[in-house]
């Protein structure tokens, strides 16, 4: 167990069952220089969260994470694949309750972007298409094709009627400023011909048709028809033109660090060089900027894409995959933020900034209404309604610059900009790090109220017995387990078979070797081997039951030598995919398992064409099949200790119990001593694992932010394994049974559909004292909470009657509990901070 801890305990949970408006109803507009919100112009910083990669327990913290540091906007994308997991049957629950996710951000105060896609990309499985949209009849994806379109157009249209139904856009009353169609589909576009323009100009006019009322962007959308806005992403962004002069510039994704593949290593992106990207953004005429990712967090289950990435998303962001800050990434940027909102009324004003050349790297932008008409000095600084902000850039990668400013001098360190947002004074400068860097205290607890199965395929020769001490185990057949098996003649698509239902499929057939073949193999020292033209991503070869080869790699040729026994050999291969492909043309034809020619060579007869022969198909395991990782099912399944003497062996299940660490700090788990498969806790899928390890060199030891930065540069984890720690979200540690009884116990009287805060110290602590405590709409995060203009005034009481002197506390959250609705209509939160102590001592000392 790896376990973050807080002095505090800090909880903040959402009583959500109310109809909302958070702001006045209020229109969104563009022109050139930057989005209009109710009229005004606006500076906007945007976080990047992604709803299904974190649980609906960790949004409120997140989303308030975001606002202190500065965000004005969270961004998601919308995931398709989530919430239409059968053709017409939708999903709108736990994580991806997408109604929740926008309404917890209009509770917060905050805008929010919606990206509904539906391609989105993201690293993430099949680039959130449903895997069955690849069954349509005659479909092929983003193009100029009926079928396609026909199915587009009702997702997006689902999507945009729910967020109306719900009153979510900004003319309603809710966060929706801004959507977008399509994603980066002028990296594509060329593929697809003449019938790729045509579909952009359908997505653009399909999208505009469904009256929702705010702009929409296509991002690296070079051609964007008519009203709809080209924007930028990447690494940098400064410069960036859209297509008309009446469009804004946006930066839809700012890359403040990237994804890791498993056997990579661990990308990070400098905060000063992320600083410079940004301030240099805003000081070239940028308005609207967001991290891509804010809080980038965890690709549970089967999400991930591929082939190969891992299960971490964390994106080196400034909030980490455990939803903690990581510094001085959210500080410095948190710093950088409250600077250009001190800039906010100069840069609206100006229609454009001011050039000033300083130096052969180093230049100033000048934002006033007064620079153009009057000239450039100070005695109009004061005067001018809107004030004057500058910054100033050194693009110089090596060297510091000394630079005169209106007869000012300032020096510049190499690759930074200062910003005055009086034109006078530096309050920020991008390579100045002030934030402090934090130091997580980790702590090494072991694990019974929570299960854990790991269904693994080759453990790791060395033997831990301390660890395996209480570990059960399930062997996994090999081969075909169920009626569920078929045969035919010749060698099928996987994903034709599987539909992605798992990512496993088994392929069995009979060789027969004669006489002749055993004693050509041992005359002529030839031996057998299959051999692919190309295969993804993962093959296990089996002969006789005995695993004989494993070949890793996407659309790689394969020969792999095999051994076989005079007579009827049983031949099995056994096809995985690691998360399908996310990026690139054709997707729908994209596929898994073989491509091209299998067969068996080294024969004497000459090769065996393996397509020839009949297959039995089986696809995935008993153990999904049976489930045997929910708490329902896995007394059900006949596990046996682990025997320490037992041989290793390929295709087992394990589980263990272990107890929730005490207090709400995050948990993860260490899977560096399994070796490749997938983790369960209490029927929750964590997602896979591997311990592939990243390559010997290429990481610096120093990392220097000066340059410009691309994904390998300043990576870490040389020669590890790309990832060990896991995370268990904190709401999946508690058993449906142990949460049910504290219902029955609490003092007061609410019925299931409550949600309640739980507070406990560590073992042997008591709270002391009650920090602070509100019901209605408390702003801020740990340790910095805050009243809203919404509180219940017996909240404190409440709570400190509950709480004090208690090693553990729940308290409903809902108007009842505090005597009735201190603001109707509203979303309303309980906010906690309680601190604890040990208590006092009982006992004899010895004088
Ligand atoms: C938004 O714009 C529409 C159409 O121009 C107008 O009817 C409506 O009153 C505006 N709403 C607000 C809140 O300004
Ligand atoms: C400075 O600005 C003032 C007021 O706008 C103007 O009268 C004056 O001529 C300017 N001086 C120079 C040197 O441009
Ligand atoms: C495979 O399917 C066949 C035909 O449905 C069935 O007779 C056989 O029992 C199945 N094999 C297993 C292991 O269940
Ligand atoms: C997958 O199945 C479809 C229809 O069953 C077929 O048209 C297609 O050719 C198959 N794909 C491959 C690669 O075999």
């Amino acid at each position: 167990m790896h376990h973050l801890r807080c002095l505090f305990l800090c909880l903040a949970i959402q009583f959500a069952a109310v109809a909302a408006e958070f702001f006045k109803p209020f229109n969104v507009t563009y022109d050139h220089r930057a989005l209009i919100i109710d009229g005004n112009r606006r500076m906007l910083i945007s976080a990047g969260i992604h709803y299904p990669r974190a649980t609906p327990e960790m949004w409120p913290d997140l989303i308030a994470k975001s606002k202190e540091g500065g965000a004005d906007v969270i961004q998601t994308y919308v995931f398709w694949s989530g919430h239409e997991p059968q053709r017409g049957q939708y999903y709108f629950e736990g994580r991806y309750d997408i109604v929740k996710f926008v309404k917890l951000v209009g509770a917060s105060g905050l805008y929010l972007h919606l990206r509904i896609g539906p391609y989105v990309c993201a690293e993430w499985n099949f680039g959130g298409f449903p895997v069955w949209l690849r069954d349509i009849p005659g479909i092929v994806f983003r193009t100029d094709n009926a079928p396609f379109k026909e199915e587009m157009q009702r997702f997006v249209k689902k999507i945009v009627d729910l967020m109306r139904e719900e009153k979510l856009f900004s003319w309603q009353g809710g966060p929706i400023i801004m959507l977008q169609i399509e994603n980066e589909y002028g990296n594509m576009e060329s593929s697809y011909g003449q019938r790729g323009k045509e579909y952009v100009k359908w997505a653009a006019n399909m999208a505009l048709g469904l009256g929702a009322g705010v702009p929409w962007v296509m991002c690296k959308q070079v051609d964007a028809p008519g009203s709809i806005i080209d924007a930028c992403n990447g690494y940098y962004c400064d410069g960036y033109k859209p297509n008309a002069n009446n469009k804004p510039v946006l930066w839809t994704e700012d890359w403040d660090g990237w994804y890791a593949s498993w056997g990579g290593r661990l990308p990070h992106r400098p905060v000063e060089d992320l600083a410079f990207a940004v301030a240099r953004f805003f000081q070239r005429g940028g308005s609207f900027q967001n991290y891509y990712m804010y809080f980038g967090g965890t690709n549970f289950g089967r999400t991930s894409g591929g082939p190969f990435y891992i299960t971490s998303y964390d994106y080196d962001a400034p909030i980490d995959e455990y939803g903690l800050l990581s510094e001085p990434k959210w500080g410095h940027l948190k710093d950088l933020h409250a600077a250009i909102k001190l800039c906010e009324p100069a840069l609206v004003a100006a229609d454009s900034p001011h050039y000033i050349k300083l130096g052969p790297k180093q230049e100033a932008h000048v934002y006033s209404t007064e620079v153009h008409t009057k000239g450039l000095n100070f005695t109009w600084i004061g005067k001018s309604q809107s004030g004057c902000s500058a910054f100033l850039a050194n693009i110089d990668e090596h060297k510091a610059a000394s630079v005169t400013f209106l007869g000012q001098k300032y020096s510049l360190p190499p690759w930074s900009v200062s910003i005055l947002p009086d034109c006078r004074n530096v309050v920020f400068n991008t390579a100045k790090v002030g934030a402090q860097t934090s130091i997580k205290i980790v702590k090494f607890d072991l694990p019974p109220s929570s299960a854990v199965s790991a269904q693994k395929q080759f453990i790791s020769k060395k033997k831990n017995s301390d660890a395996m001490k209480s570990w059960m185990t399930l062997e996994e057949p090999i081969g075909v387990w169920s009626e569920n098996n078929f045969t035919v003649r010749g060698i099928l698509e996987h994903l034709n078979v599987t539909k992605d239902h798992s990512d496993y499929l088994w392929h069995r057939t009979r060789i027969f070797v004669s006489d002749d073949d055993i004693s050509f193999w041992e005359e002529s020292k030839i031996s057998p081997a299959i051999t692919i033209d190309s295969m993804r991503d993962v093959l296990r070869v089996f002969v006789n039951g005995q695993l004989t080869g494993s070949v890793i790699g996407h659309w790689v040729k394969v020969v792999q030598p095999v051994r076989f026994l005079k007579g009827y050999n049983d031949f099995l291969l056994l096809t995985q995919t690691v998360g399908l492909q996310n990026y690139g043309a054709f997707l729908e034809k994209d596929g898994a398992g073989f491509r091209g020619q299998v067969k068996l060579t080294g024969f004497k007869n000459g090769d065996i064409d393996l397509s020839t022969l009949s297959w039995t198909y089986q696809v995935g395991l008993k153990g999904e099949f049976f489930k045997i990782y929910t708490i329902e099912e896995n007394e059900k399944s006949g596990w046996a200790e682990l025997s320490l003497d037992a041989d290793p062996s390929t295709f087992t299940w394990y589980k263990t119990y272990f107890d929730s660490p005490a207090g709400t700090d995050p948990v993860a788990l260490n899977l560096g001593s399994m070796g490749k498969g997938q983790a369960w806790v209490n029927g929750h899928h964590i997602g896979r694992y591997w311990t592939r390890v990243a390559p010997k060199d290429g990481c610096q030891e120093i990392c220097d932010y000066r340059g410009a930065y691309n994904s390998d540069k300043c990576s870490t984890n040389c020669g590890k394994p790309t990832q060990t720690w896991y995370h268990i979200p904190r709401s999946w540690l508690q058993a449906s049974k142990v949460v049910r009884s504290r219902f029955l116990d609490g003092k007061v009287a609410v019925n299931d559909l409550t949600p309640e805060i739980h507070l406990q110290c560590q073992d042997g602590f008591i709270m002391s004292s009650i920090e602070f405590a509100s019901y209605g709409t408390p702003q801020g995060s740990c340790q910095k909470f805050s009243e809203g203009n919404c509180h219940a005034s017996n909240s404190l009481s409440i709570v400190s009657e509950a709480c004090l002197g208690k090693n553990s506390c729940s308290i409903g959250v809902s108007n009842l509990v505090f005597g009735g609705d201190p603001c109707r209509g509203i979303v309303k939160t309980l906010a906690v901070e309680a601190r604890c102590r040990s208590p006092p001592a009982v006992g004899f000392s010895q004088l």
